[in-house]
């Protein structure tokens, strides 16, 4: 008992759960993300799936990914990066739904799955479908040689390493870090990008390890506001552009591993119902970051502090108006809007963490939850 102990203190590399060493390793998982992909003068992206496949991408006529869990949130990341960057037009779908709605495929579409695990029943049938339909298929899985990496045409491989704790947190920054090389190796093939974007982000994807390390430092403040809300019955999650499904992510995140209820929301769709929940008791997670929707989130964090939420909003560092506005403020490194999700997603990661630790959940293993769903 003693030995097997140590043994899994030892796998967890000092750290008190998987989750954590997972989360914490983020910075070096990128890191073995985008390694081979990115040529040494750090000027150029090619994933060797799309370059071997340029004509697909070329004519694609439509991309539709397919995913499930944390992976479909990482596949409404990529439906923003490919709309924007490369003008193809993308539909995510959850696995389990698309598998059974005869969904129209075409032979010069593109369907884009995204498994961590690689084995998951539902986003396997799903590829299977398309399959029959002559579509090309490109897998972004994590494990090596699993069924779905096996089954389609072609793929990127996440190389995050093994992710044991049941919630996933760097599988999700992989496919993120994947879909953004993807998204800018297409846009670069049809010239739908500008150069200097391309350059800029190209230079901050590079910049992500150093930035996710910075914002590991906020871990004891992240710890301290989790106390405070600890006791919490709700959650809600806002967001807008490419933070929306982040807000998801978070909410989920949350859900899983300290049973609060959470929901995630596109900021400014509060007004059509959700705000009714809104009062004193309701804490709100309001990432409000320098981006192109900054000035419209800020007008839905002003109408949840009308109603009294309480509000923890994540802001670029030197934001001082929003400080002012809310109850808490956590801030994040400066970066281009298009790769914020990948720096925000991890405070987010440490709320769910810490307020779970503090309700003495099962962290690495939360109840009626699996690690690779095999079965429909
Ligand atoms: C399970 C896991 C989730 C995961 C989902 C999809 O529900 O608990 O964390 O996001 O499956 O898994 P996949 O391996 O296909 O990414």
């Amino acid at each position: 008992k003693m030995l097997e102990m140590n043994i899994s203190q030892l796998e967890k590399g000092g750290f008190p759960h998987f989750m954590l060493k997972e989360i914490y390793e983020q910075p070096r998982t990128i890191i073995d993300c985008i390694r081979g992909r990115i040529n040494p003068e750090g000027t150029d992206v090619i994933l060797s799936g799309v370059r071997d496949h340029q004509d697909k991408f070329l004519k694609a006529g439509r991309i539709i990914i397919v995913a499930c869990g944390t992976s479909w949130h990482a596949g409404l990341i990529g439906e923003h990066l490919i709309e924007e960057l490369c003008r193809i037009p993308v539909e995510v779908e959850y696995a389990s739904e698309f598998r059974y709605r005869n969904p129209v495929i075409r032979p010069n579409d593109i369907v884009i799955t995204l498994s961590q695990s690689g084995e998951t029943a539902d986003t396997l049938a799903a590829v299977e479908l398309a399959r029959n339909s002559g579509a090309f298929i490109y897998g972004i899985c994590n494990v090596i040689g699993s069924s779905i990496a096996r089954a389609t045409d072609s793929g990127s491989y996440i190389h995050v390493g093994p992710e044991i704790g049941v919630a996933s947190t760097k599988a999700f920054t992989g496919q993120v870090t994947v879909l953004i090389m993807l998204a800018l190796s297409v846009a670069k093939l049809k010239k739908s990008i500008s150069p200097e974007l391309y350059t800029t982000m190209l230079h901050d994807l590079q910049q992500i390890p150093q930035l996710m390390e910075r914002v590991l430092k906020l871990d004891t403040e992240i710890c301290d506001l989790a106390k405070i809300f600890t006791y919490a019955h709700n959650f809600i999650y806002l967001g807008r552009g490419y933070n929306y499904p982040v807000a998801l992510e978070g909410a989920l995140k949350l859900k899983e591993i300290s049973y609060i209820h959470a929901e995630g929301y596109p900021a400014a769709e509060m007004k059509h119902g959700p705000i009714a929940l809104i009062d004193s008791e309701m804490p709100v997670v309001a990432i409000a970051t320098a981006d192109s929707v900054y000035e419209k989130t800020i007008s839905n964090i002003q109408e949840i502090k009308a109603r009294r939420g309480k509000v923890i909003a994540i802001v670029t560092e030197g934001n001082e108006d929003v400080r002012k506005m809310v109850d808490y403020v956590i801030e994040i490194p400066r970066v281009d809007e298009r790769l914020i999700p990948l720096v925000v997603s991890l405070p987010l990661q440490m709320l769910a963490y810490h307020i779970a630790v503090n309700k003495n959940r099962d962290v690495d293993r939360p109840r009626n939850l699996a690690k690779s769903v095999t079965v429909e």
